[in-house]
């Protein structure tokens, strides 16, 4: 059986973590009780990392505020170069983003020949969401017919832990340009949020017809100024 050993920095304690075929489970070991994420990707299988734990020891259980590992806290931003396309590719295909997004996938083709145009503009900044080196999404900022606006794209198996917010949050502090644009169905609750902390404010809203790339839905429109 495949075990990884994971480092709490901030405590100096050891966790052994043993992948298991649900991916999340419980975990008990010295005294700590946590959760874990096993992530596999194409490269190998990170990252991995201690979601949150807590001492199992009878009334401690608000005690160890700094044994508390965020991965949000760990989240950086990287140009993204030619070597990760294929992992950003992996990450377009998944259904449950695409659902949420209400987008169509690209085939290889159109996306190799999407991010070759991306990679090309000097304009653009491109930036990979990493967590101990390890790709789990995007977020860019683009210019598109005269327009400066923003997107991302997290791992599915990262959401809900603050990370896209993080990562768009990182963004804006790199990037001066305002204002900025940003459209997104509103079925998609987490990325109206995600923006909507950083400050965005919907300008409109509107039933945008199909393409080659996103289905028929209700959009709304947000600008940061
Ligand atoms: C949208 C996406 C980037 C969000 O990433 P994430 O890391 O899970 O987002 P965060 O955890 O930073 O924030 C999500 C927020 O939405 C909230 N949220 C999530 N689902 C929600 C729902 N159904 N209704 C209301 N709020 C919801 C969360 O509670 C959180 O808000 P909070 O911090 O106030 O609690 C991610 O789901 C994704 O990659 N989706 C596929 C691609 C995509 O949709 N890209 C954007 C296209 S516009």
């Amino acid at each position: 059986m495949e075990a990884y050993l994971l480092r709490i920095a901030s405590a100096g304690a050891r966790i052994c973590l043993v992948p298991d075929a649900n991916r999340r489970r419980s975990l008990c070991l010295s005294g700590f009780r946590g959760e874990y994420l096993f992530g596999k990707t194409s490269k190998g299988p990170f990252p991995l990392y201690c979601q949150s734990y807590r001492s199992t020891t009878p009334n401690s259980n608000d005690a160890q505020p700094d044994m508390e590992l965020q991965l949000v806290q760990n989240v950086r931003l990287r140009d993204i170069g030619r070597d990760d396309l294929p992992r950003i590719y992996e990450l377009s295909l998944d259904p449950n983003a695409n659902r949420l997004a209400a987008t169509i996938p690209r085939d290889a083709d159109a996306f190799a020949a999407h991010w070759e145009e991306a990679l090309a503009e000097p304009n653009f900044v491109l930036k990979a969401i990493s967590v101990s080196n390890a790709l789990i999404g995007y977020v860019c900022c683009f210019n598109q017919d005269g327009v400066d606006a923003v997107g991302y794209w997290l791992d599915k198996n990262f959401w809900g832990q603050g990370i896209a917010s993080r990562a768009l949050e990182l963004l804006l502090q790199e990037v001066a340009i305002r204002p900025l644009h940003a459209r997104v169905a509103t079925g998609n609750r987490a990325s109206l949020r995600v923006l909507q902390k950083c400050g965005f404010v919907v300008e409109s809203v509107k039933v945008s017809p199909a393409d080659d790339r996103f289905l028929e839905c209700e959009e709304a429109f947000l600008v940061l100024n």
